[in-house]
């Protein structure tokens, strides 16, 4: 048993009062410091909707009247941009290689809910990216009907499976036909009407793989660097006549490009793969090329975490990501048992 003795005792209960002057002092600063954060909180939320709304109202007063040409509105995301920008009173080109799906689409849009006079019933040119001249027809057509051009949205494309090896030099060529030339030329036919008004806005959809190439895509991943490459170079060319171009660089999503894409000898692959089936939904997609659209955006990478680190890491640590690629490029070798 232990006996405190009078000095011990008065020093004890000195240590107590300490302690809980200090304990006041704290939480008199706390109620200070939660008092200024919570109006500084509240406040910067409040800046920030009447920002996002003024970012909407803008994007609306832009896009609502506005000749829009959308390639590639057959299927996936290209139908859904044209679903977007339809709900928001563009003046839509539809254009793609199959009529009927073109004409099912008008019928689609005019017919659905979304009735109201500020709606555009919308025209179709039906052509093939893979034939410059037919691009150059086309581009004439669209000019004729609708007089300018405000807003290109250069999105139809096709993907590619297969290794290098066993792949022919013309399916090499077609990808790039479709996927790079085509845009191209669409892009430099409708250009010079652009520039004559001063205005307009190139949108182009590319790929997280046009940032970084995966193995067994190479067709398909160098359709998507060229066309990176071209649309910087012509972001930079046209900033003296006002022109925006906006890339966009969508991960995975749901649509049927893997269906589509073709392989090695030029049959089409034909299989739903489980990245694509796991993908983003076309609509989100759709949203979020209409909103980078809007607020002009120059380069957007719409992907998750892991292919968002990748694109760094290709730029960062290249040793790393290389080793990484040929690890997968193994284990799906490994899994198709070649
Ligand atoms: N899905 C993804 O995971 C993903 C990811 C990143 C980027 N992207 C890009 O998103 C864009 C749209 O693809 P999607 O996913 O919506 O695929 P999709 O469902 O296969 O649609 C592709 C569209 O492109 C059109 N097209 C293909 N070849 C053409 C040609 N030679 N001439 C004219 N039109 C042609 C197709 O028209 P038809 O009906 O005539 O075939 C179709 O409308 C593509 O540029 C693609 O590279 C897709």
């Amino acid at each position: 048993m232990s006996y405190s003795t009078p000095i011990e005792k008065t020093e004890t209960f000195l240590m107590y009062v300490n302690v809980f002057r200090q304990s006041v002092r704290k939480w008199k600063i706390m109620d200070i410091t939660s008092m200024a954060i919570i109006p500084l909180l509240l406040g910067s939320v409040g800046v920030f909707g009447l920002y996002k709304l003024l970012q909407r109202l803008r994007t609306r007063a832009y896009i609502q009247d506005a000749v829009v040409v959308i390639t590639g509105a057959t299927s996936g995301l290209g139908k859904e941009c044209a679903k977007v920008f339809y709900r928001a009173g563009a003046r839509l080109v539809l254009c793609g290689r199959d009529r009927e799906k073109l004409q099912d689409l008008v019928r689609e849009l005019t017919s659905s809910g979304h009735k109201s006079e500020k709606m555009h019933k919308p025209h179709t040119v039906t052509f093939d990216l893979a034939d410059i001249e037919a691009v150059s027809s086309a581009a004439e057509e669209i000019l004729k009907c609708v007089g300018n051009v405000d807003i290109l949205i250069n999105n139809a494309g096709i993907s590619y499976r297969g290794t290098i090896l066993d792949t022919d030099v013309d399916v090499d060529k077609m990808v790039m036909e479709t996927n790079y030339f085509g845009p191209v030329a669409l892009t430099k036919a409708i250009l010079p009407s652009m520039i004559k008004k001063r205005s307009g806005h190139i949108v182009v959809i590319s790929s997280v793989q046009g940032k970084i190439s995966i193995p067994f895509r190479s067709a398909y991943a160098a359709s998507k660097h060229a066309t990176q490459a071209f649309f910087d170079c012509l972001r930079a060319e046209m900033e003296p006549y006002e022109i925006d171009v906006t890339v966009v660089s969508p991960g995975y999503i749901q649509t049927n490009l893997s269906l589509n894409a073709v392989t090695g000898d030029g049959s089409k692959y034909g299989v739903m793969d489980k990245s694509t089936a796991e993908g983003m939904s076309a609509a989100d997609v759709a949203l979020a090329v209409f909103s980078a659209t809007g607020e002009k955006k120059k380069d957007v990478l719409l992907a998750g975490l892991l292919p968002t680190l990748a694109v760094y890491l290709r730029t960062l640590a290249p040793k790393v990501f290389f080793s990484l690629m040929a690890s997968r490029a193994k284990k799906e070798r490994k899994s198709k048992g070649s």
